[in-house]
């Protein structure tokens, strides 16, 4: 391909669709920061009048990937009309799909991988330069987060990426094949991020990674410094008051880390812990590498140094050979477990992963009514949570304006759940005390009990 392509001031608007995960969303943050940075881009959300359209794809599960797809087609569209739009294409697809991606749609400008997003900037630059598409998907680790500068902070709370990539190697998930195997930020190198983001106002900070207790600072001499260790020193920090972490494995909850949630009044008492599946059976052939018995052990030790723990998980639904008996073992689970809200998927073999080359054997509709059920219950269960704090009185972050009643604030509980209440502007940022006065099936009415 031999076009040349400019980006000329004064029309650069950039627009980033993001699919999938927080940690592509903390992504898509800080690859418009650097374009601001490199190309004095601004945002924009309208895809029709962009310069620049970004994809920050996942391929977790095949739905998100087919919707990506979609909307490329759309943004050639666009192209068409304006052959100076630039499209690029990051996160796990590109990793995933690399040259085969530009095989398939010859109008992609440039594709970039979770790990190369820093260098997007020289990619157009060198797209523009050589008339040629770019492609860089390679891993160079720790050398993305030294290079990316602090992205925008709107609102009190804030993403912060801890560590990247995988290196549990479940059999059903792409991820250590497109964001390959885990490597952990230098424990200055976040604190650094955070001291930055309290001095602009934020309040709550959620620490990101896909198996994020697994985080580890290795050192020449002493031990080397754990997650807990890390949560220790972020809840130290002048201005952070409420902590949040995910996603965690199970399998990574030390005796450390539990403690960690005995000791620490600012961790957050709420835990989004993965378990897939109620079944033995199943878990060991998605090698989870632990059973329903330890995971019911590590749950009942992180409720007696924490009691009321908020816990919720993501569910597998119709991985190959799950029987009606598995199902009613996951369901089961989720009663004893008391998880809160939780997420189910139903399976979808992802290219290149050991359960792909098992025939995927649990019919469509069987998963859809699975996966009904499985909502059902885990909504009932979050809503019976949510009653029982009806009375209660809950310390939350005011964040902004409710979403349909927009003279009203809202908040978010420590348990992870939104507050509207009536309340003036200038709490937005703060945390107050508000008395729960009515549950709604995903949200929470309050009223004030301090004025600030
Ligand atoms: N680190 C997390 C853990 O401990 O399980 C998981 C991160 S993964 C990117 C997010 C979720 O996507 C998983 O928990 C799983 O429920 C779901 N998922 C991953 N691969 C899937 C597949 N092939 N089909 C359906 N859901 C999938
Ligand atoms: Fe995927 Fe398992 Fe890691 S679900 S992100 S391989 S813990």
């Amino acid at each position: 391909m031999n076009s040349t392509v400019s980006l000329t001031p004064p029309s650069r608007k950039v627009h980033i669709k993001t699919f999938g995960c927080q940690m592509n969303v903390y992504d898509s943050e800080k690859i418009l920061a650097l374009l601001q940075q490199s190309h004095a881009m601004e945002p924009t959300e309208d895809m029709a009048s962009a310069d620049l359209i970004i994809f920050n794809t996942c391929s977790v599960r095949e739905k998100a990937e087919e919707k990506f797809f979609s909307e490329l087609g759309r943004a050639n569209e666009f192209k068409l009309a304006q052959p100076n739009v630039v499209i690029a294409v990051g996160g796990c697809v590109a990793s995933q799909e690399g040259q085969a991606l530009l095989d398939r749609a010859p109008y992609v400008d440039v594709v970039f991988g979770p790990q190369t997003l820093h260098r997007l900037p020289e990619l157009m630059r060198q797209r523009q330069r050589s008339g040629r598409h770019q492609l860089d998907i390679s891993f160079p680790e720790i050398e993305k987060f030294d290079a990316l500068p602090p992205a925008r902070v709107e609102g009190p709370t804030a993403f912060v990426s801890i560590m990247e990539g995988c290196s549990k190697y479940c059999s059903f998930c792409v991820v250590p094949y497109t964001r390959g195997e885990e490597f952990s930020r230098p424990l200055e190198a976040v604190l650094e991020e955070i001291r930055l983001l309290a001095r602009q106002g934020v309040r709550e900070v959620t620490l990101l990674g896909q198996n994020v207790n697994a985080w580890l600072h290795l050192q020449n001499s002493g031990a080397d410094l754990d997650f807990a260790h890390l949560l220790t020193e972020v809840c130290a920090l002048e201005g952070i008051e409420r902590v949040r972490y995910t996603t965690s494995h199970p399998l990574e909850v030390t005796s450390t880390l539990i403690a960690a949630h005995g000791r620490l009044p600012k961790l957050a008492s709420q835990i989004h812990l993965p378990v897939q599946s109620g079944s033995n059976r199943i878990l060991a052939a998605m090698k989870r590498g632990y059973t329903v018995e330890s995971y019911k052990e590590t749950v009942a030790s992180l409720r007696q140094a924490k009691p009321g723990l908020s816990l919720t998980s993501d569910f597998i639904i119709g991985f190959p050979g799950e029987t009606d008996e598995d199902f009613a073992a996951t369901l089961q689970l989720i009663e004893e477990v008391e998880f809160d809200g939780s997420y189910g998927f139903m399976y979808s073999p992802r290219p290149g992963t050991p359960a792909a080359d098992r025939p995927d054997t649990v019919p469509l509709e069987v998963k859809r009514t699975r996966l009904q059920a499985l909502l059902a219950q885990t909504d009932a269960q979050a809503f019976k949570i949510s009653t029982a704090m009806v009375g209660t009185r809950q310390r939350i972050l005011v964040d902004g304006h409710a979403r349909r009643h927009t003279m009203e604030l809202r908040g978010r509980t420590d348990n992870n759940r939104v507050v509207n209440f009536p309340g003036g502007e200038r709490l937005i940022g703060h945390f107050v005390d508000v008395r729960i006065t009515a549950a709604a099936p995903h949200t929470l009415r309050g009223e004030l009990v301090d004025l600030l």
